[in-house]
């Protein structure tokens, strides 16, 4: 699945939000720039910009004012990985090192505050109440998923539920919103905006559980982050929760102890993982979930756009990166 296919349809738009994006980055305090233009510069996929766009092509909108919205999404995601990677002390991203490890935490945390308050500032200029509500709406809620998931941190005992919880706060609910917003662009029925909020609760949710499983299976070149930091942050994922539903005594004790310690032998834990079907179980669960957001779009007309939203299904249980 090659994201380039996917995102053909709104090539242009997409050369148009970057431009957005670059010109909003601009500030007289030369730190900012400088941080800003790092992370940015180091590429990301733009996934939550191309689902506003696709959503809103595939809902007939043709003009241009949904760019400055696409680049608030993407602002708003960039915040919110600059204050992860200090929260999980991470040291690569997108290929580099992350902003905390050349900047350091303070500016890491004060630049993902400027980006947030750009943010706002954008979509206040974009006059919409029901895109402001939405979007404010989302910002509070991955702040919460970010501070559930810290409780969760070397807690064995978190549930699946809690679990997804967190995956639906913190990850899912930016998709949602960006999906939503694209059809509030369009000016859809209720219906068709309603139709594109599961979509992309759906589909960001089968995104993070591919995201959980490629740190224990994925490759650090292609994914331009280090693998293994879920665990060295006693982060109880859907693969360590299974196996301890699953696997033996020893592999459950295993589990636990690392999740607790946040210094397990990695090595073993991989090996549980992968002797039990950890990793499968939680790859089912994340088609599972593509195919819910696949089905959200039944009644949405035919188009390329829409080609590329049943696409991104599969990419985001497919991908590598
Ligand atoms: C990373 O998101 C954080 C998660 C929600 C898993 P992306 O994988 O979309 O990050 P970039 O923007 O492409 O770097
Ligand atoms: C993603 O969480 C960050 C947010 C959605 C706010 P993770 O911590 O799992 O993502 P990576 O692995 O650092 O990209
Ligand atoms: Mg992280
Ligand atoms: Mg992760």
């Amino acid at each position: 699945m090659n994201l380039a296919e996917l995102t053909d349809p709104i090539a242009a738009d997409m050369r148009a939000v970057d431009a957005v994006i670059r010109a909003h980055l601009n500030s007289d305090v030369v730190m900012i720039r400088t941080v800003g233009d790092y992370i940015v510069g180091a590429g990301g996929k733009r996934m939550r910009p191309t689902l506003l766009l696709l959503v809103a092509g595939a809902l007939g909108y043709r003009g241009t004012n949904h760019h400055l919205l696409a680049a608030v999404v993407e602002f708003i995601h960039t915040a919110t990985l600059l204050h992860d990677d200090v929260v999980d002390e991470s040291d690569m991203r997108r290929g580099r090192n992350t902003a905390n490890a050349v900047f350091g935490n303070a500016a890491s945390v004060l630049v993902g505050d400027y980006l947030y308050s750009r943010s706002f500032e954008m979509m206040v200029a974009a006059d919409s109440m029901a895109v402001m509500s939405v979007l404010s709406g989302a910002t509070t809620v991955i702040a919460q998923g970010e501070v559930l998931q810290l409780l969760n941190v070397h807690d064995p005992d978190v549930s699946l539920d809690r679990y997804l919880q967190v995956v639906r706060y913190k990850t899912a609910k930016l998709f949602e919103a960006a999906a939503q917003v694209g059809a509030i662009v369009a000016d859809a029925s209720p219906d068709f905006v309603a139709a594109a909020a599961t979509y992309g609760r759906h589909v960001g949710t089968a995104f993070q559980l591919i995201d959980d499983v490629l740190d224990y299976s994925g490759d650090v070149q292609a994914l331009g982050k280090n693998v293994g930091d879920d665990l060295r942050e006693g982060k109880p994922t859907m693969p360590l929760i299974r196996v301890m539903a699953v696997g033996s005594a020893r592999q459950r004790a295993l589990v636990r102890e690392a999740i607790v310690s946040g210094e397990g032998d990695f090595t073993a834990v991989a090996h549980a993982i992968h002797d039990t079907d950890a990793l499968d179980y939680t790859r089912r669960a994340a088609v599972a979930e593509a195919d819910i957001a696949r089905a959200a779009l039944a009644r949405y007309p035919v188009s390329v756009y829409k080609d590329s939203l049943l696409k991104f299904c599969s990419f985001a249980v497919e991908r590598d990166r």
